[in-house]
């Protein structure tokens, strides 16, 4: 029986692309959310303008972080992650928010970003499972942890 092809790291290679294009998706996803936190930061208005202008920056530089980790993740397991703008938005599910200055709708686009690379990366992990990934695996899972967190704090932000 051939013995199946792996790769530097010692993983299956057929299955350590299907991850890395999962990655990717999730990467994509990534800068998508990250632009849009940016736009709120810029964006934001009324009462609550100090508060969430500082807290949308604290979120946008999380998710920059995150982002090289995925890329870098994706590298290390021997793929190219997306570099341009054209395939972020075409690999991405999350759409661009444009033109949001109200709160509740700033934190509400937030959470249901959160929502949806939460299910993402639960989706991924069964691949990094697969293969055995404890890289990809401890990775995702911390970032997990952190976005639960998350959309508990914002959520019951918005239910002030
Ligand atoms: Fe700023």
């Amino acid at each position: 029986m051939a013995k199946a092809k792996t790769t530097s790291i010692g993983l299956d290679a057929k299955i350590s692309e299907t991850l890395a294009n999962e990655l990717n998706t999730l990467l994509a996803n990534y800068q998508l959310y990250y632009q849009n936190t940016r736009g709120l930061h810029w964006n934001i208005k009324g009462k609550h303008f100090f508060e969430l202008h500082v807290k949308f920056e604290e979120i946008y530089t999380d998710a920059q972080e995150k982002i090289d980790l995925i890329a870098e993740r994706i590298l290390t397991l021997n793929f190219t992650p997306l570099h341009a703008f054209s395939d972020y938005l075409k690999n991405a599910s999350l759409k661009e928010g444009k033109n949001i200055s109200d709160a509740k709708q700033a934190v509400e686009l937030i959470v249901d970003s959160l929502k949806t690379i939460i299910v993402l990366e639960r989706n991924i992990l069964k691949t990094a499972e697969q293969l055995n990934d404890e890289g990809t695996t401890t990775l995702l899972t911390d970032f997990i942890t952190q976005q639960e967190k998350e959309i508990w704090m914002y959520s019951a932000w918005l239910n002030q």
